[in-house]
């Protein structure tokens, strides 16, 4: 794989997709090759799985149901998006990969941490980000946040807030054991100081 591979990871209202914005913004000011994605999601069949999985109508359905689609959705964004991207040199940028699952399936819906590894290495075939930031923000930050934003809470944000916790305690987790490959930020910082951290770590990389 000759391209970079960078993730995006946080629990709901953490504040990622505005630092993914202002990244995009700032590789294409400097004229560079690379693509934008995001989880569940950036295909067609990875958007049909996403609405499946959003849907606040799909109440029944069950952990392992849940944990299987976005693992479907995943192996389809890597086949026919992600890896043809890095392969040709491009840059890649995507909102939410596999730590998602190991944090919200894995940790708060109670799957297991390592079950879902397995299973995350099954959907990439063992493809992992160079670097993945984790935007770090208390549950009840987030969801104060997502409040004032007004946005309509979708099915997995309607789990709640000790749900977010449990999120939070996965990707923590996670993190001390990521051997330098998931960079924490405090999302709590002004948006600019973030984006000024994440742009130092990917210096000489992009
Ligand atoms: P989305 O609207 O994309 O949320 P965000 O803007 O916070 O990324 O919805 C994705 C939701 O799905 C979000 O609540 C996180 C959850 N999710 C999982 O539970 N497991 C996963 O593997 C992924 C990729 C997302």
């Amino acid at each position: 794989m000759k391209g970079l591979f960078i993730t995006f990871e946080g629990i709901d209202g953490c504040g990622k997709s505005t630092q993914c914005e202002l990244l995009r913004n700032y590789l294409e000011s400097l004229g560079r090759d690379f693509i934008f994605v995001r989880e569940p999601g950036g295909t067609v069949i990875g958007e049909h799985i996403r609405e499946i999985l959003l849907d606040k109508k799909n109440s029944g359905m069950t952990p392992r149901t849940e944990l299987l689609l976005f693992e479907a959705a995943r192996a389809q964004i890597t086949d026919e998006v992600i890896k043809p991207a890095l392969e040709s040199g491009k840059t890649v940028i995507c909102d939410r990969f596999f730590d998602s699952s190991s944090a919200y399936q894995g940790m708060a819906r109670g799957m297991g941490m390592d079950f879902v590894a397995s299973l995350n290495m099954a959907a990439t075939g063992g493809l992992k980000p160079d670097v993945t930031f984790f935007f770090d923000i208390s549950a009840e930050e987030a969801l104060a946040r997502r409040g004032k934003r007004g946005e309509a809470s979708d099915r997995i944000e309607l789990a709640g807030l000790k749900f977010q916790e449990d999120v939070r305690e996965g990707y923590l987790e996670l993190a001390k054991n990521s051997d330098g490959r998931i960079v924490t930020l405090d999302a709590t910082l002004g948006i600019e100081e973030i984006f000024e951290q994440i742009k130092q770590t990917l210096e000489g990389r992009i």
